[in-house]
């Protein structure tokens, strides 16, 4: 049976007991609502560790001031039977004012990887993710963290923080969960209308499209225009950017060596609400 606590001090008491009976302990941090994406990391949880700790907690640290911090969807009674029908054993839902009581003073920032595609569109976003990334590791002092793929960005700065500062966790990058028809799985899903949710399959079939494009070998700069053009054809699509760097630096391709790791990724908004969606391929 699953627990569920809102306090950083009986969390902290769970997961000593665990600790002392030589349990290792997983941990998925999620902001909630809940979807196959977010459970698929549940299960990866278990199957490597024995103590599976998940929170759920809107930061209002990794959202801009004209961003959906107020309206972000939030279901906690749904959240819940979810995560203990995945196989969570202890679920901390924190408050704001649990997790920052005062005014905090102190920010993780990583630089470089943070620079480029969400970090340029999102001032201040991945400092949000890094500090509270820090906080939750420093309260579950997990052994494994298991992150999504989805994020491939916010993976990224994680793992980088994680070599940066010797933290002793594990971070496991998990594959994008999609809905049947391709869209990737997001809390954010919900606020599209029927027609914007039509159009939103331009993000998975475009990065299908750049799959095959990458496998004929035609040229970066070529494939970034031919997904923009896919992306321009669907009235209601906003594009935020259509990238092609190298993963994972997330640097620009310098010269366009086979077997170089990239990462195809993009943002679009449709109305108020902003889609992301990656490829990670070689150069052929
Ligand atoms: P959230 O958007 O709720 O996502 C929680 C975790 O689920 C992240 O690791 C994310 O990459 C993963 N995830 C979301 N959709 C997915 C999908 N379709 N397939 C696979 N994994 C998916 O990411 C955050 O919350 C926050 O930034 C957080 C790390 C919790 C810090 O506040």
């Amino acid at each position: 049976t699953m627990l569920q606590l809102s306090t950083i001090e009986e969390l902290r008491i769970h997961i000593k007991a665990a600790r002392q009976q030589g349990k290792k302990i997983g941990f998925v941090p999620t902001m909630g609502f809940l979807h196959e994406g977010h459970l698929s990391l549940v299960k990866a949880a278990r199957e490597k560790c024995d103590l599976v700790v998940m929170s759920i907690f809107v930061n209002p640290l990794q959202f801009g001031p004209n961003e959906d911090f107020e309206r972000y969807p939030r279901d906690i009674e749904r959240d819940s039977k979810m995560a203990a029908e995945a196989g969570v054993d202890l679920l901390f839902t924190p408050s704001v004012e649990e997790m920052y009581p005062k005014p905090i003073l102190t920010t993780v920032s990583v630089a470089n990887v943070t620079t480029p595609l969400c970090g340029a569109s999102r001032p201040g976003h991945f400092d949000g993710v890094s500090t509270v990334v820090l906080k939750l590791f420093s309260i579950v002092q997990p052994d494994c963290a298991f992150f999504g793929q989805k994020d491939a960005q916010q993976v990224a700065v994680v793992t980088q923080m994680v070599q940066d500062l010797s933290i002793p966790v594990e971070v496991i990058p998990c594959p994008i969960v999609r809905e049947a028809d391709g869209l990737a799985m997001s809390s954010r899903n919900v606020y599209l209308s029927a027609e914007e949710r039509a159009q939103a399959l331009v993000l998975s079939q475009s990065l299908q499209q750049a799959s095959a494009w990458l496998k004929e070998g035609r040229p970066l700069d070529e494939i970034k225009q031919r997904i923009k053009q896919m992306i321009a054809d669907k009235p209601l699509a906003e594009i935020d950017y259509v990238e092609i760097l190298r993963y994972p630096e997330l640097q620009p391709v310098e010269n366009e060596v086979s077997g170089q790791t990239i990462i195809v990724a993009l943002a679009v908004r449709f109305g108020k609400t902003r889609l992301i969606d990656n490829l990670i391929a070689e150069i052929r």
